[in-house]
Formats: C-alpha cells, sequence, structure tokens
C-alpha cells in the first residue's frame, strides 16, 4: 500500500509556493507515496478538510502564483480543540507524514506539534519577508524583490519627470530585508528599516545631499514596520490596528506618514505609493522556481528518509536540511553589514 503525506500551506501567499507543492508532489509519487493537499493552512487538517491537485495539470503550477490549496492565517493554538482535531486528522487519514510550507507562524506550529505530539511533520520555508532563521533565503523572497524594484523603477521616472520625492512603502513586518534588497536595486536615495530607526532630519538632509548634487528628485524606500524619530518621539504606522491569531499587528500606512512630514519640512512635492500585496502576486521569477523546486526536492527526500521535524533550506550557498527548531528559534533581522551597503548610497 502506498503511504500517504499530507500537504498544506499557511501564512501569507507568495509566489514559489506552487513550485514547491509541485516538487514534493512529482518526486513523491515517482517513489511509494500518495499525496494529499490540505485546504487552507492549518485549518485543512483541523477541519480534515481536503483539495484535490490534477496530476495532469501539475506542471502549470511552476508559473502560477498564489498557492493552488489556499491558505488561511488559522492557529490550532489559538483554535478550541485545535490540535487534537489535527492528531485526529492524522488518524483518520491514516497520514505518514505531513509537508507544511509557511513562515514563522506555520513552522513555529509545525514544530510544536512535532516536539510536543511526535507528529511526523517537515517544513519548507516561505515567507517574502525573508526573515526565518536557519535559511539564507526563504522563496517569495527573490520574486517579491523584483516586483518592488520594477516598481521603483517606474516611479523614478514620473520622480524624475516632476522633480518630485517618490516614497514607497514596502513589506516585510518586522523584518528589514525585502526593503533593503529592493531599495539597493532599485537605487534608493534612503532606506528605512525597522531594524534602523532614522531620524527625520537625518532624511531631509539625505534629500538635500543629493539635491545640491544636481539630482532633481528622491526616492525612499520605507519598510511597513519601520519607525521613524520625529520631535523626540517615535513614529509608526501601528497604533490600533487588528492584530492576527498569531498576534501580529496589522502593518501599513507609514509611508504616509513620512510624506506628510517630509511635505512639511521641505516644501517638496512628495508622493507616496504603497505598494501592498502587489508584492505577492503574479509568476515566480526563475531563480524562486529553482529554489523552490530545490527546497521541494530536498523535503521529498526527508519524508523519504523519515527525517521528522527537518525542515528544507538554502544555506551557505547549498540546499541542506535543518531542524524546524532552527528555523524558528528567532527572527532573522536585517543586518547591519547589508544595511550598510544601502547606506553607502543615501544622500
Ligand atoms: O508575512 C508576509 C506579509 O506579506 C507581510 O510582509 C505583511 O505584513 C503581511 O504578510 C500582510 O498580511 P495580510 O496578507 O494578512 O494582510
Amino acid at each position: 500500500m502506498k503511504k500517504k503525506v499530507g500537504i498544506l500551506t499557511g501564512g501569507g501567499d507568495c509566489p514559489g509556493l506552487n513550485p514547491a507543492i509541485r516538487a514534493v508532489i512529482r518526486v513523491l509519487t515517482k517513489h511509494d507515496y500518495d499525496v494529499i493537499g490540505f485546504k487552507g493552512g492549518w485549518k485543512g487538517p483541523i477541519e480534515n478538510q481536503t483539495i484535490s491537485i490534477d496530476f495532469a495539470n501539475i506542471d502549470k503550477l511552476l508559473i502560477e502564483g498564489g498557492t493552488c490549496l489556499r491558505s488561511s492565517r488559522t492557529n490550532p493554538y489559538k483554535t478550541d480543540g485545535g490540535v487534537e482535531a489535527i492528531k485526529k486528522t492524522f488518524l483518520d487519514q491514516n497520514l505518514h507524514a505531513l509537508v507544511a510550507i509557511g513562515g514563522e507562524d506555520t513552522m513555529g506550529v509545525a514544530h510544536r506539534l512535532f516536539t510536543e505530539e511526535n507528529l511526523p511533520i517537515v517544513g519548507i520555508p516561505k515567507t517574502i519577508d525573508n526573515d526565518l532563521d536557519a535559511t539564507d533565503m526563504t522563496l517569495g523572497f527573490q520574486t517579491a524583490v523584483q516586483i518592488a524594484t520594477e516598481a521603483m523603477d517606474r516611479l523614478k521616472t514620473t520622480a524624475e519627470s516632476h522633480d518630485r520625492v517618490m516614497v514607497v512603502e514596502i513589506m516585510g513586518r518586522h523584518a528589514g530585508w525585502l526593503t533593503a534588497y529592493s531599495g539597493l536595486a532599485g537605487g534608493a536615495d534612503v532606506v528605512i528599516t525597522p531594524e534602523f530607526p532614522m531620524d527625520l532630519d537625518e532624511i531631509c538632509k539625505y534629500i538635500q545631499s543629493t539635491q545640491s548634487r544636481g539630482k532633481n528628485y528622491a526616492l525612499i524606500a520605507i519598510a511597513e514596520g519601520a519607525t521613524i524619530l520625529h520631535n523626540g518621539k517615535e513614529v509608526t504606522s501601528q497604533s490600533e490596528k487588528p492584530v492576527d491569531s498569531f498576534g501580529h499587528v496589522q502593518l501599513g500606512g507609514i509611508g504616509d506618514v513620512l510624506k506628510s512630514l517630509l511635505k512639511e519640512k521641505t516644501g517638496r512635492d512628495v508622493r507616496a505609493t504603497n505598494l501592498g500585496h502587489i508584492q505577492r502576486g503574479g509568476t515566480p521569477t526563475a531563480m524562486d522556481r529553482v529554489l523552490s523546486t530545490s527546497l521541494g526536492l530536498e523535503c521529498a527526500k526527508n519524508i523519504m528518509n523519515k527525517n521528522w521535524g527537518s525542515m528544507s533550506a538554502f544555506k551557505d550557498g547549498k540546499i541542506q536540511t535543518v531542524t524546524l527548531a532552527d528555523g524558528v528559534g528567532r527572527l532573522k533581522i536585517l543586518t547591519e553589514e547589508f544595511y550598510d551597503r544601502c547606506k553607502a548610497f543615501f544622500g
């Protein structure tokens, strides 16, 4: 009898999820396994809701953004009877293993279910935030960098044509990777991330510095979770926003706040664009497909080796396996070393 493996995607969607799902299915079904999809993140195994994947069309998943399994931010540890329900689904479905593809929250649940309930779970790290530890790059990150960079290229032409200061707000939650990478690639004059709060006067100084050297416009990349210091106070976008079942506050709006402050302080024509969920949409880049496929393959090998509690990772330039515990131990925030590279181009 074939061994049955479940797969789910949790948290925010991103390009690369579908290629990873495809890779796991293609590899495992060549061996002695059947793969079933659980629908909508952890909600799927809680409610024993599955979703069918058509093998005849499986290669189309390589080019499709989002997730064919749907996703949610359901937290079994905040759902009445959630963990017991997942254990029951394991028995009812006669599951040999479960693959969880997700970020910090999804991997955190996977890790707890493995350590506390002894369930055979393996993980694949995804998130445009790139904030999971023990992997240099998560799937979805490279495509989001590409999208944000292209957006900045487009905003630059308007900025130049109208002598404007353009503020671009970029996702990433409490990590500045996405903003720093796209800021460097898109030629931002200032990059502001949660790890390195910046004073309004300093931002103005950089704008002034480029202007004095003949550049009529400025591009400012600001992360949604960033803090601006102004008149001795910390300005963020986070007050009184809804919180999800993992306790994360919904971010967004700091770009508009900065726009108003800069207008007032500099008198320049300032506009703000919030890239929002555009950064999570569309087809994955070739490099993200390669990463997702490679992580999916590594995950399939972990299942065949019964390497439970493991996470596929891209680390030190190669695909390897780490533990879920390594992945969720701490949040991987932007390093000073990378930020300094961006800083060299401020002003
Ligand atoms: O974690 C990925 C992410 O896109 C963050 O960058 C962002 O803060 C959050 O998800 C947005 O979540 P939602 O899609 O629930 O609004």
